[in-house]
């Protein structure tokens, strides 16, 4: 199981400190069916970087440019960046940059610079209320998926995160029944329509300690991409801890 911690525009040199509780955590914890990666704003990779070494956590960064290495791109940073100061993992195709103007051309180059460099990726998409209403997930889904996978050869490396934008940061989850047929329907779709034997799908959107209980019944979300709720260790840990009572 994989949980991600979204920091997204929140955090300075002292909200470091929060993340003490969760190394310890991870150090004490004998549980070995979990991966935690932080992924920070870019002002904190580095510090933290140095403050993860010896413990469990995997950086991870929250955007790149599609440009591989370097380039006239003022306020940038590439994918061979991130990679030299420790990075692992790095989210593309959130919603909140897709939403900004990033398109599933960017999304599919950001991928493809990705993997050259040898980092992981969080790949998130996901349908809006209006496109949920017309019953059009599934498509909108597929087509997001497809226009991001284009020609891309190591896709084992991306882990795939469903987050529709209509819960994120709502506090609204999606139904059960509806969450567990979308990732299966994306998980076989993986399988039959792209070649991925094991792919990876997770979860974001509003994840938190209570609603935990109910989301890991759904015994096929490999993982939770989480944002609001990762800010404060303690409402971190208890959704990995509420995950495996
Ligand atoms: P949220 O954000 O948990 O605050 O809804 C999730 C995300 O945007 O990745």
């Amino acid at each position: 199981m994989y949980f991600i911690a979204n920091w997204k525009m929140f955090g300075d040199i002292k909200s470091l400190n929060s993340i003490n509780n969760v190394i310890k955590f991870s150090k004490l914890s004998k549980n070995k069916k979990f991966k935690l990666i932080y992924c920070p704003p870019y002002t904190l990779l580095n510090t933290f970087y140095k403050k993860i070494q010896n413990s469990k956590i995997i950086l991870g960064a929250q955007n790149c440019h599609h440009e591989e290495s370097s380039g006239p791109y003022t306020g940038s940073i590439s994918s061979k960046m991130l990679k030299k100061i420790g990075v692992k993992y790095v989210i593309i195709g959130h919603s909140e940059n897709r939403s900004t103007g990033e398109t599933d051309d960017d999304i599919n180059k950001k991928i493809k610079s990705s993997i050259k460099n040898n980092l992981n990726i969080i790949f998130c998409f996901g349908e809006t209320l209006k496109q949920k209403r017309k019953k059009d997930t599934n498509r909108v889904l597929i087509r997001q998926i497809s226009r991001a996978l284009k020609g891309v050869k190591k896709k084992d490396r991306i882990l795939f995160a469903y987050e529709p934008i209509w819960s994120i940061g709502t506090g609204l989850i999606p139904k059960s029944k509806d969450l567990s047929q979308t990732i299966n329907f994306v998980k076989n779709k993986l399988k039959n329509n792209f070649r991925l034997k094991f792919p990876k799908v997770l979860y974001g959107g509003s994840v938190n300690s209570n609603n935990i209980q109910k989301l890991k019944e759904i015994k096929i979300i490999d993982g939770f991409l989480i944002g609001g709720a990762s800010q404060k260790s303690k409402n971190f840990i208890d959704i990995v801890k509420k995950t495996f009572i």
